[in-house]
């Protein structure tokens, strides 16, 4: 196994596959529900909604903690440093909106006067009280977010797989849960 190829962790990867998988479950049932009519079927995918968003701010706070302890694999030495910097930056931007994205939506809906029970189960706290003017400034913070959100996913799956299918470096094996020999 050469260098460029030292994995992460089994965790780091689970937890990356697993926050992938919902994003990409999360967004397009976010911009679906928003244009529905009210009917207790938009009531039910807002809840599923938030289910997943909050999922997706646990485990990313989850994800933080485990790589302060199991820090990621050096990129390859052989990678040009504008590459290694850029990833680094993209990196670090991703775990930001991991936070403030999902926090942008629980604010928006505590302003707007709907609790948060996360899978139906476990009430949470409203971060603020209510407040409309807040709240619609809320639902543009977080549909704002979202589309950088987007172009983020875009730049790195485009990375990932110009790294793979042109530069042959086998980065995304890294990232692959594999069998290991060591
Ligand atoms: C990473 C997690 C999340 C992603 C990717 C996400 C994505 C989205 C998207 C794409 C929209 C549609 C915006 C538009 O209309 O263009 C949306 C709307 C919405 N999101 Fe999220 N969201 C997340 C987390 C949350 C959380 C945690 C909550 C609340 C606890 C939440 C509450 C809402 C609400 C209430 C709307 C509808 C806003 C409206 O009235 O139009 N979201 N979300």
């Amino acid at each position: 196994m050469s260098t460029n190829e030292t994995p992460y962790t089994r965790v780091a990867i689970v937890l990356h596959w697993l926050i992938a998988v919902l994003i990409f479950c999360t967004f397009p049932l976010g911009l679906y529900m928003s244009d529905l009519p009210l009917s207790p079927a938009r009531v039910k995918l807002f809840s599923y909604h938030k289910w997943i968003g909050i999922t997706i701010l646990a485990l990313a706070i989850l994800r933080l903690g485990w790589r302060s302890f199991h820090r990621p694999p050096p990129l390859p030495a052989t990678m040009p440093r504008w590459q290694q910097v850029a990833s680094h930056a993209l990196h670090y931007l991703f775990y930001l909106f991991l936070l403030v994205v999902p926090l942008s939506g629980w604010l928006m809906s505590s302003a707007k006067g709907f609790q948060t029970v996360w899978l139906g189960i476990l009430p949470l706290p409203d971060l603020v009280s209510k407040d409309k003017a807040l709240g619609e400034l809320l639902t543009e913070v977080h549909e704002s977010l979202n589309w950088i959100l987007l172009v983020l996913v875009c730049v790195h799956v485009a990375a990932a797989l110009k790294h793979h299918f042109i530069d042959r470096d086998g980065l995304l094996l890294r990232m692959a849960l594999r069998k290991r020999t060591v």
